[in-house]
C-alpha cells in the first residue's frame, strides 16, 4: 500500500484531445504522477450524458483517449489508468448516492443550465444529465481521493462532491469519505487558431492526432494583427492570436524576438508563424511517435487498460463493502 496521498482525475471521451487539454490538464497529470498516488480515467459514461445519440464516436474515442494519456507522458508504472465504464462500482455508488441527494442540490449546480444552453441542439432534459455531478462525485469519493486536479469550470462539481461526502458521513455516522478538494494549478490559457479559447465546438483547435501537415496548415492560415496588412506595416503582437500561442509554446527569447520584429516590421507574419510551428512540432513530435507506437500495438494498450482497471477495481470493491454495510445492504 502506498502512503502517498491520492489524486484522481478524469477526462470525458467526447472527441479528440487538443493542445488546450494537453497544456491545461494532461501535462499537469504527468507532473503529479511523480509525487502522488494517481488515478486517471476515461469518463466514458460522462461522455454519454451528452453524447448518447452517437455510439460510433464513443466507440472510437475511448481507446484514443487512453493513447493520448500515454502519449502525453502518463506512465502506467507510476499511475493507474482505467476506463470508468469498466468499473461497475462507480455506477452502484452513483445509484446509492442518488438516494440521499436532494434534487435541489443538482438543479442548482451552475454548469447544469449553462451546458444545456450551450448544447441547445441536443436534448439534455434527461435524468442522466442532471446527475452528471453526482456520477462525478461517485468517481471521486469511491477512491477516497484527496486531491482532484481540474479546471476552474469544475469547481462547482467539487463543491457538490464535498457536500455529498459530508452528508453521507453524517447520515451513517461514519467517516467513510474524505472531502475531496480541487487542485487548481495556474496554466497558461491556450487560445485556438482564431484567438478565442481553444475548443472542439469552435472548430479552432489543434489536435494531438493532427498530422504535421495539418498543424502547419492551421497555423499558416491564422489571422494576425488585423491592422498589419502589408509586410512593411508595423504590427502589435498583442492583437495577434499567433503571439498568444507563442506565449504558451515559445521561449521568452523567441517571444521577445518576434514581438520586436512585429512592432518594427522587421519580420513578416510568416516568419513569426514559422517559429511557432517549430515549437509546436517540438511538443507534438514525441507525442506523435508514441501515438504511432501504441496504434501499432493494440495488445500492449489492452494490457495497460486491463492492469489499471483491475487495480482500480480493487479499491472500489473495498469502498463499496463499507458503503453497503452502513446502508444496511448486508
Ligand atoms: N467533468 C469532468 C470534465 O468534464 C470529467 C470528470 C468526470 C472528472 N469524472 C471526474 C474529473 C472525476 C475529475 C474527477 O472535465
Amino acid at each position: 500500500m502506498s502512503n502517498k496521498e491520492r489524486v484522481l482525475s478524469g477526462m470525458q471521451s467526447s472527441g479528440r484531445v487538443h493542445l488546450g487539454n494537453l497544456v491545461g490538464a494532461l501535462q499537469n497529470w504527468v507532473r503529479l504522477q511523480e509525487t502522488y498516488d494517481c488515478y486517471y480515467f476515461v469518463a466514458d459514461w460522462h461522455a454519454l450524458t451528452t453524447g448518447y445519440a452517437n455510439p460510433e464516436l464513443m466507440r472510437e474515442s475511448v481507446n484514443d483517449l487512453v493513447i493520448n494519456f500515454l502519449a502525453a507522458g502518463l506512465d502506467p508504472d507510476k499511475c493507474t489508468i482505467f476506463v470508468q465504464s469498466r468499473i461497475l462500482e462507480h455506477a452502484e455508488l452513483h445509484l446509492l448516492l442518488s438516494m440521499i441527494t436532494p434534487l435541489g442540490w443538482l438543479e442548482r449546480v451552475p454548469t447544469y443550465k449553462e451546458k444545456q444552453q450551450e448544447l441547445r441542439e441536443r436534448d439534455l432534459s434527461t435524468y442522466g444529465f442532471l446527475g452528471y455531478p453526482l456520477l462525478q462525485t461517485a468517481d471521486i469519493i469511491i477512491y477516497r481521493a484527496k486531491h482532484v486536479p481540474v479546471g476552474v469550470d469544475q469547481v462547482p462539481h467539487l463543491e457538490i462532491s464535498r457536500e455529498i461526502a459530508r452528508r453521507f458521513n453524517g447520515l451513517y455516522n461514519k467517516e467513510i469519505f474524505p472531502e475531496p478538494e480541487a487542485l487548481l494549478t495556474a496554466f497558461p490559457k491556450v487560445p485556438g487558431v482564431d484567438g478565442r479559447k481553444m475548443s472542439k465546438s469552435y472548430g479552432n483547435a489543434i489536435y494531438l492526432s493532427d498530422s504535421a501537415k495539418e498543424v502547419e496548415q492551421k497555423i499558416r492560415t491564422m489571422t494576425t494583427d488585423p491592422a498589419r496588412i502589408k509586410r512593411t506595416d508595423i504590427g502589435n503582437p498583442e492583437f495577434s492570436p499567433v503571439f498568444q500561442l507563442h506565449k504558451v509554446f515559445s521561449s521568452k527569447e523567441e517571444q521577445d524576438e518576434v514581438a520586436v520584429g512585429c512592432r518594427t516590421a522587421g519580420i513578416g507574419c510568416i516568419d513569426c508563424k514559422k517559429v511557432l510551428i517549430k515549437n509546436v512540432f517540438e511538443v507534438l513530435g514525441p507525442i506523435w511517435a508514441k501515438r504511432e507506437e501504441l496504434a501499432n500495438n493494440p495488445e500492449q494498450l489492452r494490457q495497460i487498460i486491463e492492469a489499471g482497471t483491475s487495480k482500480a477495481r480493487k479499491v472500489t470493491q473495498e469502498t463499496m463493502a463499507l458503503v453497503r454495510d452502513v446502508m444496511g445492504l448486508r
